[in-house]
């Protein structure tokens, strides 16, 4: 078979071109003997429905979506899940019979990677700090692992109290920072893009304890700012985004492609590429 015959699969973004999710997907193609082609698409801020649309024309099967596009393709899809809907943003685009179907593959992708490193979400209390797109797209998924509840903390309270009355449901609360000082919390998850530029939430170092386990959507070459805080305030399970990122491509692949990839051998691989990178 030729490149061409291929099934045809893209990520859309701007930027892109730091995206590994060529490589996620060609690997986990590889480990479950899948034929299909997979590349990554730059484009313009004000391109991407006709982008989409002239890669459905040349027989794309489906895309990732990335920043900045992924409330226009929630926009775009003929038929939302759930997940999609409540999260107000589609990572996950399916070509098929005519249609566009939008998903939303992020909070699995944590709950997935949560679950892989043993962690009991069922009668939980999770805390999750921040309540931005990421914070949006994660609850429903957490929510249907049964936690007690779930604590919604953000510098801006009024944007957690939004997302609290968005989700409606009785285990949620919105908080702001200066309320969040207890050790009360089994899983905290930072959701908030601090990380990216070095900065940490001011969040009281008296809520971490040994026994909780400290997450950030964040992932990088170094341990994240808000995994280093967690750490030096006694916490000893600390992870990383990275098994989110992969999480979320696994769960893209089996919608696309009816079989579960391995998550693990990705995350070793993309961890050792980054001693060399
Ligand atoms: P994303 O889609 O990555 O969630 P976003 O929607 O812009 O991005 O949301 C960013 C989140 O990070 C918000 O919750 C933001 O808090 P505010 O709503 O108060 O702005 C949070 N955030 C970013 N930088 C932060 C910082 N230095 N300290 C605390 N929270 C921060």
């Amino acid at each position: 078979m030729t490149q061409s015959n291929l099934d045809q699969y893209c990520v859309f973004g701007n930027p892109v071109a730091h995206s590994r999710s060529p490589e996620i997907h060609l690997t986990f193609a590889q480990q479950t003997n899948q034929e299909l082609n997979y590349k990554k698409q730059l484009v313009a801020l004000d391109g991407f429905s006709s982008a989409v649309k002239s890669f459905i024309d040349a027989g794309g099967k489906g895309a990732n979506i990335t920043v900045p596009f992924k409330e226009e393709a929630l926009a775009l899809a003929d038929e939302l899940s759930a997940r999609a809907s409540l999260a107000g943003a589609v990572n996950t685009l399916t070509f098929k019979d005519g249609k566009i179907y939008g998903d939303n593959t992020d909070g699995e992708g944590l709950v997935q990677d949560l679950i892989r490193n043993k962690v009991t979400l069922n009668g939980c209390r999770i805390l999750i700090i921040g309540a931005g797109g990421a914070a949006k797209g994660v609850l429903l998924p957490l929510l249907s692992q049964q936690p007690l509840a779930i604590t919604i903390a953000n510098r801006t309270v009024s944007k957690a109290e939004q997302l609290c009355q968005h989700v409606a449901d009785n285990r949620v609360h919105a908080c702001d920072f200066t309320e969040v000082t207890q050790q009360y919390y089994d899983v905290i998850i930072n959701a908030t893009s601090a990380s990216l530029s070095g900065k940490l939430p001011a969040i009281s170092g008296e809520i971490i304890n040994k026994t909780v386990t400290c997450y950030d959507m964040v992932y990088g070459k170094d341990i994240t700012p808000f995994l280093k805080w967690a750490r030096k305030h006694g916490a000893i399970n600390i992870i990383d985004g990275l098994g989110m990122l992969v999480g979320q491509a696994a769960e893209s692949f089996s919608i696309w492609r009816e079989v579960t990839p391995e998550i693990l051998p990705v995350i070793n691989k993309l961890r050792t590429s980054f001693a060399t990178d």
